[in-house]
Parts: structure tokens; sequence; C-alpha cells
């Protein structure tokens, strides 16, 4: 819904971002919200675009500014110059970003200029690892917004101790609303299983697309060869849908995909939902998969140094296995079969959460039959 003085403008760009605001989005065209989206561009092939837009039943973008990919700092520039205009228009009373994407810091960075409230979705997350572009974009993002949405405990007890306490809400995480909503239907509609000839509990599923991983090819080529052979000694098939990236990395470096993996092209939300929810084990460096697999009851690796789901290490749900072969599959024997974990996302009501406070901001009342 679009509006002409809208009260909120959700500024995105990217797959995840899609996933995660989409309960928001919903939810404030149930309220009666004004709202514009403006859509980067970052991600534009349709497999991670559309293909959202249309299961997850998003209006068409207000506005798409087609930036597309390119070098860090050209693509959030472009992007900074070309929501400039656009949000100076709209003048919502809220921009609302979400995550650590560039193009949630290019949002970030367009309202810090503007009169408009900066709200930042999935705030307070830290690795500490300041080589990844996500932990820059989070750190600036959390530090520019007037009211941030720290899905859990922890990551609103980082924020103080970086000195942020205003504005703070602990509201969990909305990937749980979606996946709550999300995972029924799947299991009804989905026939990404029997499409590719997996069994329940048969197999991994992989999921790898940080530079880190992909743009080396030794360190690409040590992480399949890892989650080839954890797939072999437990007998389990593994499909990897491929992010672009990969995709094109593995095409480039010429890697040869070691068996059992098969690499497939990026799934919908609700079949990679089905798939997640029936794997053996899921193997990812994904921060988005990390949260559905505690949330799924699925035990997960994740390939990768740090991270800043450390919830998920905690309850147990999530092994770092960083990318060498031999902590791979010591990390999969652990976890294979591995279960029973509280997840410690919230019980699938953050965007509810998230729009009272929203709406408390920009003055509205609430009905109280809102939340239901
Ligand atoms: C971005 C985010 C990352 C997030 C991921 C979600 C940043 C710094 N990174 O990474 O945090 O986890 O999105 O998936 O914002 N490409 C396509 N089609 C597309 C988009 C990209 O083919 O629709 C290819 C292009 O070759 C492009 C490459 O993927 O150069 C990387 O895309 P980019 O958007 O820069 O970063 P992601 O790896 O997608
Ligand atoms: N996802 C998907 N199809 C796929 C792989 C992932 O729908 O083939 C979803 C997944 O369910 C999760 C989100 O994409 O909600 C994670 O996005 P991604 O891994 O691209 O980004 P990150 O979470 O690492 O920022």
């Amino acid at each position: 819904m679009a509006s002409e003085d809208p009260a909120l403008a959700f500024v995105f760009g990217t797959r995840p971002e899609f996933i995660k605001c989409a309960p928001l989005i919903r939810g404030a065209e149930r309220r009666g919200i004004g709202f514009e989206v403006i859509h980067t561009g970052q991600h534009y092939s349709r497999e991670l675009d559309e293909v959202f837009f249309e299961q997850l039943d998003l209006p068409e973008p207000t506005y798409n500014l087609e930036i597309g990919s390119g070098s860090p700092g050209h693509q959030t520039g472009s992007m900074i110059a070309a929501i400039e205009p656009v949000l100076s228009a709209a003048d919502p009373a809220v921009v609302v970003v979400h995550g650590d994407t560039n193009s949630t810091l290019a949002g970030s960075v367009t309202t810090c200029k503007l009169e408009s409230s900066l709200a930042h979705v999935e705030a307070g997350l830290r690795s500490g690892d300041r080589s990844m572009p996500e932990e820059h974009n989070r750190v600036l993002t959390d530090h520019a917004s007037d009211l941030l949405f720290a899905p859990t405990d922890r990551a609103r007890d980082q924020l103080a101790a970086e000195g942020i306490e205003a504005g703070v809400w602990v509201t969990g995480n909305t990937i749980v609303d979606a996946v709550l909503e999300g995972r029924e239907i799947a299991a009804e509609r989905s026939d990404a299983l029997d499409r590719l000839g997996l069994e329940p509990g048969g197999y991994v599923l992989l999921t790898a697309h940080r530079g880190a991983n992909v743009d080396d090819p030794d360190r690409f080529r040590a992480i399949l060869e890892g989650i080839a052979r954890a797939a072999r000694e437990h007998d389990l098939d593994c499909v990897y849908p491929a992010h672009p990236r990969s995709g094109m990395r593995l095409r480039t470096f010429g890697i040869e995909v070691p068996d059992p993996i098969r690499v497939i092209p990026p799934e919908d939300f609700l079949s990679f939902l089905a798939l997640e929810s029936e794997a053996a084990l899921v193997v990812t460096d994904s921060g988005g998969v990390q949260e559905e697999t505690a949330v799924l009851g699925t035990p997960c690796v994740t390939v990768r140094e740090n991270t800043e789901r450390q919830e998920t290490i905690e309850i147990g749900s999530n092994r770092l296995a960083g990318s060498d072969p031999d902590r791979i599959v010591a990390a999969a024997r652990e976890m294979v079969g591995a279960g029973g974990w509280e997840a410690p996302y919230g019980d699938g009501r953050a965007a509810e959460r998230i729009l009272d406070a929203l709406e408390d901001h920009i003055g509205r009342d609430t009905p109280e039959d809102h939340a239901g």
C-alpha cells in the first residue's frame, strides 16, 4: 500500500530482508498504516527477488531503484544517491531498515541526513569480525538509529555495552513469525523433497555464499570436501541450492563438486523451509539459516569461525566449523541426531511488537485487537 504521506518507508534490497520484513509489511497493511516500499535492486535475479514478493504476498515496491551489483563502495554510494530524492519526497515519519546488508547501510545513512526517524530491525547482533562487510553495516546502522528492535536480551545487552540504551525494544526475531507461518504451508504445498528425490532425514542441506568462503577457491574447495566427506560418512545425500555468487564462483574457478553434493538453483522460501525441516543436517554460512534451523529443530553446522547468532551456539543447535574439512566432519558427527533445544528468537509475534512500538512513535492509536 503506497500512500501520499506514508507513516513508514521500508528500504531494503536482498532476499533475507524480503523474508524478514514480510511479516512487518503484511502487519502494516492489516493495521492500515500508510507505507512505501523502496527496493534498492541489490538483488534482482528472479530467484532472489520476484519469487519472494510473489510467495510472501508482498506489494509491488513503490520504487525499484535498480542499483544491482557492483563494488561495495559504488553499490552503497549509488544506493544513497538514488534513495535520497525518493525519501525526501515521501517524507515518512520512520524509515525501517533490516539487518546488515549494503542496502541496510544505504537506507540508514540516507535517513540520517533527513527529518525521518530511523528504525533498525534485528539490532544489536555482533560477530566481532570486522573483516565482514555485514559487521560494519550493522554497527553503523545501530549507531545511526533512533528505534532499535533487538531480537534477544543478548542483542539488547550488546547495544547497552556500546552506550545505546534509549529507544531499544526486545521483540524476538521476525524470522520466527515467517517460519511459523510458512512451515505448515510448506509441509502441505511444497513438493521440494519429491522433486529432488530426497527422503526425510536422508540428506544434508547446504548453503554457502559469503565472500570469505566462496571467493577463495581453496577455501570453497575445502568446505565442499568436508561436507561431502561428512555426508558420505553418514550415508546421506546432499543438496546445495547455490546463490548466484556461489554458482558463478564454481564455474569461474572450475571447481569439481565432490559426490554426493548436488548443486541446484536457489529455492523459493517455502521449498527451502520444507528442505530445512526434513534435513538430517544443515551446513551453512547464512545468518538467517542459523536462526531458522534453531526454530525448526534441525541441527546446523556453520562454516565460519564466528557468528553473530551466538544464541544458537549456546542452546546447542549450531556448531562453528570454519573451513577445515576435518573440523567440518567432526562437527557433523556431533550434530547429526542432535535436537531438543528451545529456540531463542521469540514466539512469532515480533512483527506485532515492532509495529506497536512504531505506531506509538508516530503517535497513532493502537487498537487492542491488533495483536490477534
Ligand atoms: C548480500 C549481502 C549479504 C547477504 C546476502 C543475502 C552485503 C554486503 N551482502 O550478499 O549480507 O547475506 O546478500 O543473500 O550486502 N548476483 C546475482 N543476482 C542477484 C544478486 C547478486 O547474480 O540478484 C551476483 C552478482 O554476481 C553479484 C554477486 O552475486 O556481484 C554478489 O551480490 P551482492 O548483492 O553484492 O552480495 P551478496 O553475496 O548477494
Ligand atoms: N533461502 C531461500 N532459498 C534458498 C536459500 C535460502 O529461500 O535457496 C532463505 C532462507 O530460508 C533464509 C534466507 O533465505 O530465510 C537467508 O538468506 P541468505 O542466506 O541469502 O542471507 P543471510 O541470512 O546470510 O543474510
